[in-house]
């Protein structure tokens, strides 16, 4: 794959992303496309004009970058849009068949929502700082007996990292498994199961077996077994102590295992509650992952803008202690960017239920309408140079003239991430923290090449130099 060069912009060089294509790729090169590496196979249109459309393998598409348009298939007619099927294909890797929050729909997503949005609220995510500033402590004392010079793989650190928090957050019990075995489980699961399989493109049933999936057999048998355990141990602990699940509120497996829709008093089923643990583990740490590991690359590129980073971070009491994040507004405003750039969910996908009308052109119903926030963050209409690393377009004073529309690392209207307030606070958090203590350093002759594997990610891993300051 063509990867755009690295050139001199003043003191930072160009972030690596794939060449846009001049011309739409044929089926095969589509197939082998989103195979490979599906970042790789939008067009120079798909940057340039509001809305693209085509009809592919996929069937007729709409690539809609249009913030007002946006704001219309996501929040206006949001109703007229439901979750395409290859997204969910791919989503639902497990095939015991249930639907998470994630993957839901209509009732059965609403009913899924109201029962773990308590988990969620400010307040909620306020409660969880303590509990995220061990995660800090517990990097910094993983790090120290590290030799200055030593490389790390710091898209697996950061991985760790953030399974650390969830553990310790919306998991208090634990995963039942040791973090590190968890953690590399979860990388292979998702090198494999994160690609668009061909088979899935052309819709052929599950039973027939995709190359590359029985390789990762022991992984998904090791989650399996994690969940299965998790579960049953906590059911058996919930039957055998009355009244727990009231002080174990901020527990994700309580709230799953007690959520009663309130007009049929029903539960959630197995399969629904096994598919959320699996989502909940998956999209809670594996996207901060990749905003951290993308932050600590992205400042590494720019020597001049981390020394003003590291500066804030000197000056203000440490992010570990701090009463709150507020004044650490460089260490977020490289975060938002490195979403930008590099947004870990880079590609969101609806199908029209009825026919449409979205930026003046005619949608048929069941076309596939994609918002690729990596499409929309790097559009040419609505950015200034936009695949130039400039964390200053999110300082406050500018960050407010950015359309909501126009940015979305966490999607938007009803969709819209549920674990986005506790993303921001883990990562400004830990960022902050790491920040204070140690530098990481670009490996000498390695090229980074993002990817997008359910999650936009490095490939092969991020190797850095590590050193204290
Ligand atoms: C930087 C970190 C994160 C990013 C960039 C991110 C991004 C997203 C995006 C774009 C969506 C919407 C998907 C769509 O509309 O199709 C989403 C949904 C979701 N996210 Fe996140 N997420 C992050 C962190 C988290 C965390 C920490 C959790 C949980 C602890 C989480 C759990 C979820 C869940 C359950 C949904 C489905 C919500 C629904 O459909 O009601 N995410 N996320």
């Amino acid at each position: 794959m063509t990867l755009e060069a690295p050139m001199d912009q003043g003191s930072c060089p160009r972030p690596p992303a794939p060449l846009p294509r001049e011309r739409p790729l044929n089926p095969l090169e589509l197939l082998h496309g989103l195979w490979t590496n599906p970042l790789a196979t939008y067009t120079r249109r798909a940057f340039e004009e509001p809305v693209v459309l085509s009809k592919s393998l996929l069937g007729e598409l709409a690539v809609v970058s249009d913030p007002t348009a946006i704001r219309h298939v996501m929040v206006d007619n949001a109703a007229n849009y439901r979750k395409d099927e290859l997204q969910r294909r791919v989503l639902q890797a497990s095939d015991e068949g249930g639907n998470s929050l994630l993957t839901a729909e209509g009732d059965d997503w609403r009913q899924q929502r109201r029962a773990l949005a308590a988990l969620f609220t400010p307040r909620a995510v306020a409660e969880f700082l303590p509990a995220m500033r061990q995660s800090a402590r517990w990097i910094l004392d993983r790090w120290a007996p590290l030799r200055p010079g030593r490389r790390v793989d710091v898209a697996a650190e950061m991985s760790q990292l953030t399974l650390d928090v969830l553990t310790r957050t919306i998991f208090p019990s634990g995963l039942g498994r040791d973090p590190v075995d968890f953690a590399r489980a979860m990388a292979d699961y998702f090198d494999v199961i994160g690609r668009v399989h061909p088979l899935d493109v052309l819709g052929a049933p599950k039973w027939i077996p995709r190359v590359g999936r029985p390789q990762i057999r022991r992984s998904q048998g090791f989650f399996e077994a994690a969940v299965e355990d998790l579960v049953s141990s906590r059911r058996a602990w919930l039957a055998t102590h009355e009244g727990a699940a009231e002080t174990t509120g901020l527990d994700l497996l309580t709230r799953l295992l007690t959520a009663r829709d309130p007009q049929t008093g029903a539960g959630l089923g197995e399969a629904e509650i096994r598919a959320n643990v699996l989502t909940f583990i998956g999209a809670g740490h594996e996207t901060t992952a990749n905003a951290l590991t993308w932050s600590l690359y992205l400042l590494a590129l720019d020597p001049d803008w981390r020394a003003q980073v590291e500066a804030e971070v000197d000056d203000l009491p440490s992010a570990a202690e701090a009463a709150s994040l507020e004044p650490f507004v460089k260490v977020r405003a490289t975060l938002e960017e490195a979403l930008r750039l590099y947004p870990p969910a880079a590609s969101l996908s609806r199908a029209a239920i009825r026919p449409d009308v979205v930026a003046g052109k005619r949608i048929a119903a069941g076309t596939v309408v994609i918002v690729a926030p990596y499409v929309v963050h790097r559009h040419q209409r609505l950015w200034d140079h936009p695949d130039r690393f400039d964390p200053r377009r999110f300082m406050p004073g500018r960050r407010e003239t950015i359309d909501r529309f126009a940015y979305l690392p966490f999607g938007a209207g009803p969709r819209v991430c549920i674990g986005m307030g506790f993303a921001m606070q883990e990562a400004v958090l830990l960022l902050a923290t790491i920040l204070r203590h140690y530098r990481l350093d670009l490996m000498p002759g390695h090229r980074v090449e993002p990817v997008q594997r359910i999650t936009l990610r490095p490939r092969g891993g991020m190797p850095m130099l590590i050193q204290r300051r």
